[in-house]
């Protein structure tokens, strides 16, 4: 069961798969009838244009062309993770009645990029299915792309993804030499275009996710996109992760963030009643103590509560052995830190969730203005927060010190045990 809010209330609905499809046939339909046709010798200047650039090769119209005599087309969004996730969305109601209105006048043709972001596992790719819920109960055509970490993805990865999606051939838009500037200009353009043919059908939502990962062409282009929006009936989402600071997105997303129609949505964790929602989805109803503690232990991260939620289910839930997944999640992650870092990570975990620099910066023996650097970074990769006092920090959930400690060794740990009764003592 998929449950959509409603667009017309601000309870939401729940609506089985199959009505979801009955909702998307008006998409169907047209994706049937106006199918986007790539076709030689259309006489509209668009199509002349790109026919003559593309002389020697075969020339293609735009999607939407009229010259060509096609509408252009909107696809049912198959490749696009809209599907049920099978768990109803808890919460993100300010978030949802913002998305709607920005899908409300982006149909109108006021066009929006949105940036939704937060941390692994708060919730952002499952806020975006819902608003691709909402969009295709509105007969809004969804696309979806998603940037991949994987090295050696082709550039513009996410948006071969997301015309794909469209039925329309990313071969046949992106071409030419990426280190060509005016090569990228055209790329550029023609995506634009393309885009706007679509949307100009019925509006168009297009949800680029993981753009953290995103490759430089993609980002670029995602800009210049984001910058022609403001007339167009479409909704540029991007979703990202805010704790990625070597990513290229970081150096890109000042000018999104000057882009005339661009809105910020930073999601946060669960509340106590959201936690306790969420734990009964999984569990019994809990009591406001266990809701309590898990909501202390996560931080409100839905992917976390998830992951302690299954694991009290299942028996295996220890209050100091975080679950495989949540290990994984900040494992990874810990992978990405400089080896400093991570060592003061790792000892700043045996002394507690919350800690004192000098205290950790004594048990590495180092002078505490070299570990500065080292805790910006871990600050910068998500790990840390810093607390009240100059020299107080903290691990952003219990679990996340839970994972560091756990993934260390049991020499390690007991060296580091060592290390900071020493320190302690001195
Ligand atoms: N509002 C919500 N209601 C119910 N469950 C949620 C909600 N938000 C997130 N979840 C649960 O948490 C899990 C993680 O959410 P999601 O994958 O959307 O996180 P994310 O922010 O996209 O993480 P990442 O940065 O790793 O991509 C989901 O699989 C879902 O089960
Ligand atoms: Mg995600």
């Amino acid at each position: 069961m998929l449950r959509i809010a409603s667009p017309s209330a601000r309870t939401p609905l729940s609506i089985s798969p199959g009505e979801l499809r009955r909702w998307q046939r008006p998409n169907d339909q047209l994706s049937q009838h106006h199918h986007i046709s790539w076709k030689r010798g259309c006489s509209t200047r668009k199509c002349r244009r790109s026919s003559g650039r593309q002389a020697g090769r075969t020339s293609w119209a735009f999607p939407g062309c009229s010259g060509c005599g096609d509408a252009s087309g909107v696809s049912s969004p198959t490749r696009s993770p809209v599907q049920s996730s099978g768990e109803g969305i808890i919460g993100r109601r300010r978030e949802l009645d913002a998305l709607q209105s920005w899908l409300s006048g982006a149909t109108d043709g006021g066009g929006r990029l949105v940036l939704c972001v937060g941390e692994p596992g708060i919730g952002k790719t499952r806020l975006a299915q819902e608003l691709a819920g909402l969009a295709l109960a509105g007969g809004t055509a969804v696309a979806w792309g998603r940037c991949v970490e994987v090295e050696g993805a082709p550039a513009y990865w996410a948006w071969r993804q997301v015309l794909r999606s469209l039925s329309i051939d990313p071969d046949i838009v992106l071409t030419g030499d990426l280190d060509s500037p005016g090569d990228r200009f055209r790329v550029f353009e023609d995506l634009t275009e393309a885009l706007r043919n679509v949307a100009d059908q019925n509006g168009l939502v297009v949800i680029l996710d993981d753009t953290h990962w995103g490759d430089e062409a993609s980002l670029l282009l995602l800009r210049h996109v984001a910058n022609q929006i403001g007339d167009a009936r479409l909704l540029l989402v991007a979703t990202f992760r805010d704790q990625e600071p070597s990513s290229i997105l970081a150096r890109v997303l000042p000018d999104l963030l000057r882009c005339p129609a661009v809105e910020r949505l930073d999601l946060r964790g669960f509340d106590l009643a959201e936690v306790s929602q969420q734990l009964a989805t999984t569990t019994e109803q809990p009591s406001d103590q266990d809701a309590r503690a898990v909501l202390d232990v996560t931080g409100g991260n839905p992917l976390f509560v998830r992951e302690v939620a299954r694991a009290m289910t299942d028996g295996t839930w220890r209050p100091s052995q975080p679950p495989r997944t949540v290990l994984d999640i900040v494992t990874a992650r810990l992978g990405r830190v400089s080896p400093d870092c991570r060592r003061l990570v790792q000892a700043a975990a045996i002394v507690g969730r919350d800690f004192s620099l000098t205290l950790v910066a004594a048990t590495l023996n180092e002078p505490v203005a070299q570990c500065l650097p080292l805790i910006d970074e871990a600050i910068g990769y998500g790990l840390l927060d810093r607390v009240g006092e100059a020299g107080e920090f903290r691990f952003v959930h219990a679990l996340t010190r839970d994972a560091v400690a756990a993934s260390l060794t049991s020499t390690d740990r007991a060296a580091l045990h060592r290390a900071v009764a020493e320190a302690i003592e001195a």
